[in-house]
């Protein structure tokens, strides 16, 4: 396992995700354990992509519950239907949310977070767990966001 990332600060986005995935992808090979894998790839989305807010919300029983993540802690438990992720979880579609203030029972974690990406990972063809990456710049999530995201969520139903 690498030691550090090495993504060049100084690079466009869609280039840091292409140089981020196959070293995600190093970094959780021959690991099979879910929580461990979780923690190494939300800390490699947050310090490779330097994103405010980055993690894992999983589906247990009939409510999405707080996994690991990086950034200012967050709301532990979220029903089916509610805020941004309970909604990707509802619908099993990716989400991009430019204003949050505009996004009908926005779960307001941080007053700091203006705009968000959810994306949704299957395990058995149902929603398994919520990617939530937080942004605290208006509009910050895009379709080169949710190529490369949907790219690592391939990645991650792998192990689930
Ligand atoms: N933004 C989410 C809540 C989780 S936090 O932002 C970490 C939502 O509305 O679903």
């Amino acid at each position: 396992m690498a030691e550090e990332l090495i993504i060049e600060q100084s690079a466009t986005k869609a280039e840091k995700y292409k140089s981020l995935l196959p070293q995600i992808e190093a970094l959780i090979y021959g690991e099979e354990d879910v929580t461990a894998n979780l923690a190494n790839i939300a800390s490699a989305l947050k310090y490779g992509m330097d994103f405010f807010w980055v993690g894992f919300y999983l589906v247990k029983h009939d409510e999405l519950v707080l996994g690991p993540f990086q950034g200012p802690i967050a709301c532990t438990r979220i029903a089916l239907g509610k805020g941004v992720c309970g909604t990707a979880w509802e619908k099993a579609e990716t989400i991009i949310v430019e204003n949050v203030d505009e996004f009908p029972g926005h779960i307001a974690c941080s007053s700091d977070s203006k705009s968000e990406i959810v994306l949704p990972a299957f395990k058995n063809e149902k929603v398994a767990l919520i990617l939530d990456v937080d942004s605290d710049q208006l509009s910050d999530f895009d379709e080169v966001d949710r190529e490369y995201l949907e790219q690592l969520i391939k990645l991650i139903e792998k192990f689930l």
